[in-house]
């Protein structure tokens, strides 16, 4: 594997300039979509680690089917590199872009079997901190305020009720209001992952709390914003102590 060496320690305020805001919580909390938002507003780049998992799942399968393991999936996440496009890193593969590949339903049903394994687990940290090297960053996942960047400036983690993650992820799935069933089955896969994801997902000691089951995401993201304003300013979290990360 030639994942890139990562930098000796997190990087933290001040340290070369960057700025680090870690957004972390479990499936469908809208992260993603949030965190990229946050930094086209603050003019930061946007790293989504859950993208490589994805990209290091999509890969594997291509490359094995279901069947595969760990060495496969650390050989076919050698072939993966990052690409800058506008406020983002994006995994591309074969000189391609995978965006479309990555969201597929079968790279979603194995992600978490992925997630599980070292190897891939460190290709995918390091990666995140190359590409986090020498600027402002908002990243997300589930463990980047405890593993990946435990002395990040900011820390973020959201939650939402389960019910409200479902309805959203099929209304911008399908465009239109989902039904009581379908939300209902929706409902019962995310708690599912929940718990597959479990051990990773970790809320750092020193991470700031927002549930946004009753905020629209021009309201999250507000938060955030004002909160990255204010840190990056100098102020520390209520409580926040970076040494427990
Ligand atoms: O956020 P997502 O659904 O794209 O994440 C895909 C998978 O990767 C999911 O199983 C959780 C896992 N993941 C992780 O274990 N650690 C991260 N930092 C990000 C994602």
């Amino acid at each position: 594997m030639t994942a890139p060496t990562p930098p000796s320690s997190p990087r933290v305020r001040g340290d070369r300039g960057s700025f680090v805001v870690a957004i972390d919580g479990p499936a469908a909390s809208g992260k993603s979509s949030t965190a990229q938002w946050v930094a086209q507003r603050l003019g930061f780049r946007h790293v989504d680690s859950g993208a490589l998992y994805r990209a290091a799942t999509a890969v594997a399968l291509s490359r094995a089917g279901e069947s595969f393991d760990e060495p496969v999936a650390l050989a076919g996440a050698d072939e993966i590199t990052l690409r800058p496009v506008e406020h983002s890193f994006v995994p591309v593969w074969r000189g391609a872009e995978m965006e479309e590949m990555i969201r597929a339903p079968e790279v979603t049903r194995q992600v978490s079997r992925v997630a599980q394994m070292h190897g891939v687990r460190q290709w995918v940290n390091a990666h995140v901190r190359l590409a986090a090297e020498g600027q402002h960053v908002v990243v997300d996942g589930r463990d980047i305020g405890t593993v990946v960047f435990p002395h990040a400036d900011l820390k973020v983690f959201l939650i939402a009720d389960p019910w409200e993650r479902a309805r959203r992820r099929l209304t911008q799935r399908h465009g239109r209001a989902p039904s009581d069933a379908e939300i209902a089955d929706e409902t019962e896969r995310l708690v599912q992952r929940d718990s597959k994801d479990a051990t990773q997902t970790v809320q750092a000691k020193d991470a700031i709390l927002i549930d946004t089951t009753y905020l629209t995401q021009a309201e999250q993201v507000e938060r955030i914003v004002s909160l990255a304003r204010v840190f990056e300013g100098g102020e520390s979290a209520p409580d926040a102590d970076p040494a427990r990360g």
